[in-house]
């Protein structure tokens, strides 16, 4: 069974999935990390990631493994390692930030991406969180969300969680993020179908996860 949570950044599915996760007791993936680490490693490997056939080329080289490693709360997570490495908090820094959409617009890059995020269904129940997972990733689960809040909120929490950042910058930042985001070729941001749609700028990511969980309970049921 695989929960899709898609929707903008700092749009609450981070908080929301992983209290999703422990309460159903599944496995946790935050598929933007997994494009954040790889990022990261081009980065580390002295690459320019606009140079996308030095991209390719180290994505054919390098070791890419995924694990599930529990969290303090017991929350079992997904962890990324490029040639054994786990980059860890380094995929957040402003670096990664600032290019990781580009990365994340190269299509063999998705394919991969991709192809990974399946394998991992193998491996348990998921909730998977991300732009694409809905729509592209695991377009036939029933338990698809779109999670969204308004430009204003998204920045004042993405600020408070860069602590000395101003509103203003990381909101610029972010709505260039968000334009490359949706408006790249292969699977951009975007509403599937039949997502519920919830829009999360004025309330708390339990209640959120509270709304998820009655839909997922209630979709379950039926289907039985
Ligand atoms: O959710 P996030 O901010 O950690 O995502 C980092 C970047 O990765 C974001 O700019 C979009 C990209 N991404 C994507 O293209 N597809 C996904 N399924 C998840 C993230």
């Amino acid at each position: 069974m695989v929960v899709a949570v898609d929707g903008p950044a700092a749009s609450g599915k981070s908080t929301v999935s992983r209290l999703v996760a422990e309460a159903l007791n599944f496995l946790h993936v935050d598929t933007g990390s997994m494009y954040r680490a790889f990022t990261w490693k081009v980065l580390d490997a002295g690459l320019d990631p606009k140079d996308t056939a030095a991209v390719l080329d180290l994505m054919k080289r390098v070791r890419f493994e995924c694990d599930f490693v529990p969290n303090a709360q017991g929350l079992r997570q997904v962890r990324n390692l490029f040639d054994g490495v786990d980059p860890g908090p380094a995929i957040r820094t402003p670096r990664v930030e600032q290019s990781v959409s580009v990365i994340a617009a190269i299509p063999p890059v998705r394919e991969w991406m991709v192809a990974r995020q399946r394998e991992l269904a193998k491996q348990g129940d998921l909730v998977v969180e991300g732009r694409d997972i809905g729509t592209v990733v695991f377009p036939g689960t029933p338990f698809k969300f779109y999670l969204d809040a308004s430009p204003e909120i998204r920045a004042q929490r993405r600020a408070a969680d860069q602590s000395g950042a101003g509103v203003r910058e990381v909101g610029q930042a972010m709505a260039e993020r968000d334009r490359r985001d949706s408006s790249r070729a292969v699977a951009p941001l975007k509403v599937a179908d039949d997502a519920v749609r919830i829009d999360t700028s004025d309330h708390e990511a339990q209640g959120v996860a509270d709304v998820v969980l009655k839909h997922i309970r209630s979709r379950y049921l039926a289907r039985k």
